[in-house]
């Protein structure tokens, strides 16, 4: 396995790479999420590179950029390990140059709500680095975790609209055996707030019962109505996931709620009616960890192996 630390030593490197390419951009501190990216890259692609870049822009003021978890001698490890032929691990400087005044920004509802209402600006750093990656790599297939589902619609418009030749496919998102989504975040949960973290995924659960029967779940519909004491109750079925849900999260008292969505999981608009491209999304503070989660609101096929799936097929 090759170590690019420039721009120009990844592209030489690249040339001699046999296609397809896959890249699998990552922010290191590596965990069998992003291994089930690589082995995901490994066998659509003949060449695989991954990056490893905690990228700088993508933070907002008072995030943790700082306190993100970084290991890159294990990271390197575990790419070899797993067959990646090329780790590109630039520092800062090297990718944004002094000067650099260019950002690559996705506007509208799917880059500025939830996610993007949440962390002003995130998307900008995403759209940016990534379009960046693309240009210094020029992968054929580009491999992106379902579990940020905002994000990898970010750079499935971004890639359309700039009209980038990459594919972009989206891999399942890997779960504890409790349920709770792999995250390089995690490793910062107390064993108290660890305890508590997997109550989003079932949170999530709930919210896609509720889905599967329409909305007609016992207690579904008292929860809509509890909603808000003023105006009627929204009782189509995307309001009565979200009002479950919400209930679900409600009963833990360490979670701070930043927002529940029910949303088309291409334009993240709010969904109207429930349907296989609906996503139930949610975000909470616990402690000082952020934690987002997503599940498809309706059900999918039992999972595979050992690690838990969302679904066992590779969505392009
Ligand atoms: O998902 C991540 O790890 C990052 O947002 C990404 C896609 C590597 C861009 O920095």
């Amino acid at each position: 396995m090759k170590l690019a630390r420039t721009i120009i030593g990844a592209r030489a490197d690249v040339a001699h790479l046999p296609r397809p390419l896959a890249l699998v951009p990552t922010m290191g501190a590596l965990h069998e999420g992003h291994l089930a990216l690589v082995r995901a890259a490994r066998s659509r692609c003949a060449g695989v590179v991954a990056s490893i870049f905690v990228n700088p822009t993508q933070f907002g003021e008072g995030e943790d950029y700082d306190r993100y978890p970084r290991n890159e001698e294990r990271d390197l490890r575990l790419f070899a390990a797993e067959g990646v032929d090329l780790v590109f691990a630039p520092v800062p400087a090297e990718m944004y140059r002094t000067g650099a005044a260019t950002v690559v920004k996705v506007d509208g509802p799917l880059a500025n709500t939830l996610e993007g209402a949440s962390r002003p600006g995130h998307f900008d750093g995403v759209a940016t680095i990534v379009a960046k990656l693309f240009t210094i790599v020029a992968p054929d297939v580009a491999f992106f975790g379902k579990k940020d589902a905002q994000q990898l619609a970010v750079v499935r418009r971004l890639t359309a609209d700039l009209d980038l030749p990459v594919e972009i496919v989206g891999v399942p998102t890997v779960r504890e055996p409790d349920g709770l989504a792999m995250s390089s975040r995690n490793a910062r949960l107390t064993a108290d707030e660890r305890e508590a973290a997997p109550r989003l995924y079932q949170a999530l659960e709930a919210g896609r019962a509720a889905a599967q029967t329409g909305g007609a779940q016992p207690g579904a519909e008292r929860a809509a109505a509890a909603q808000t004491s003023v105006a009627p109750p929204d009782t189509s079925a995307p309001a009565v996931v979200v009002a479950v849900v919400g209930a679900a999260l409600a009963t833990e008292p360490r979670f701070a709620v930043e927002y529940v969505a029910a949303v088309d999981r291409d334009s993240f608009l709010p969904a109207e009616t429930l349907g296989e491209r609906s996503l139930i999304v949610c975000a909470v503070s616990l402690g000082t960890t952020r934690l987002i989660d997503n599940l498809p609101a309706l059900p999918s096929p039992a999972p595979v192996d050992g690690a838990r799936h969302d679904t066992s097929e590779v969505e392009k």
